[in-house]
């Protein structure tokens, strides 16, 4: 029996599975954070693709069988790479009679909704700089909602503000207000903006007190969370394969320790997050 594995760069990736845990208590959980390598936004293509590989390798060696990848840098500039030309590899070597392994990203689940909470036809996506740069985005928005314009922001700052923790007080305030402000000028129909950073939901309360109230904020956590449950809903092969003992444990690359102090920003639960040293596929 096999766990859901959720991975992130940090600690952004906890949303999702909040989420996914809020309408899937039953399963059995493992959350993989990379913050020894945090952040991922600013970094190359050839860079987030390794690290991500690393821990997805990681989890699925780890008996996750089913992957989400809550971290939109990731999903945005490496999930494709791994489905194609890593994960068939994997199964052989990993579980050669069964169960699939899967790996699904955030993107998808966003971009298939989104679309149909603009009435202006002007969208706002507030991500990181790979996430932006990748275009990943604008590409499925125009998949699904040829009329939407996506209009994006590359928030380079608000990562590793997050992951110190200072989700408020003037320097946030002013990294926030900065990236709004750029946006809602080039964008001015725009009713509707996407969060897609999974660290961004922490700075919810700042980006409404500098978005136009008529703006929509669009959280990805309940979008991942039930396109995972239609997911399993139409695979009962890779459900009924699932752990089903309401369980959660943490890993993190960095200080378990730090990690348990800082995702308490994030979840209300009190964490005991173990130390994990990543494994390293073949090339
Ligand atoms: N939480 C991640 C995302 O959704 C990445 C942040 C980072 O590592 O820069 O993009």
């Amino acid at each position: 029996m096999g766990k859901i594995g959720v991975f992130d760069s940090g600690m952004g990736g906890l949303n999702i599975l909040q989420a996914i845990r809020g309408i899937m208590p039953e399963y059995a959980y493992c959350y993989l954070g990379d913050n020894a390598r945090v952040p991922y936004g600013n970094r190359s293509f050839e860079t987030v693709y390794q690290f991500t590989r690393e821990c997805i390798y990681s989890l699925l060696v780890k008996d996750c069988p089913l992957v989400i990848m809550a971290c939109n840098t990731s999903s945005a500039k490496a999930l494709r790479a791994i489905q194609q030309n890593d994960l068939q590899r994997w199964q052989s070597e990993l579980a050669p009679n069964g169960p699939t392994l899967k790996v699904l990203g955030v993107l998808r689940p966003t971009t298939e909704i989104a679309g149909q909470l603009t009435h202006s036809g002007h969208l706002g996506l507030l991500a990181t700089r790979g996430t932006v740069e990748s275009d990943s985005y604008r590409i499925e928005i125009e998949r699904f909602f040829p009329q939407v314009t996506l209009h994006q922001q590359a928030c380079p700052l608000w990562v590793p503000l997050i992951e110190e923790g200072r989700i408020k007080g003037p320097l946030t305030e002013m990294a926030v207000k900065e990236c709004i402000d750029t946006l809602c000028n080039r964008a001015p129909t725009m009713d509707a903006v996407i969060l897609g950073c999974t660290h961004f939901p922490l700075l919810t309360s700042v980006i409404r007190h500098h978005l136009p109230p008529h703006v929509q904020i669009i959280e990805q956590g309940p979008l991942v969370a039930q396109a995972l449950q239609h997911y399993l809903h139409r695979h009962p092969d890779i459900e009924s394969s699932l752990d089903q003992s309401g369980t959660c444990t943490y890993l993190t690359t960095e200080d378990p320790l730090r990690f348990n102090r800082n995702a308490s920003l994030f979840i209300q639960a009190s964490i005991n997050s173990q130390q994990f040293h990543l494994m390293i596929p073949n090339p």
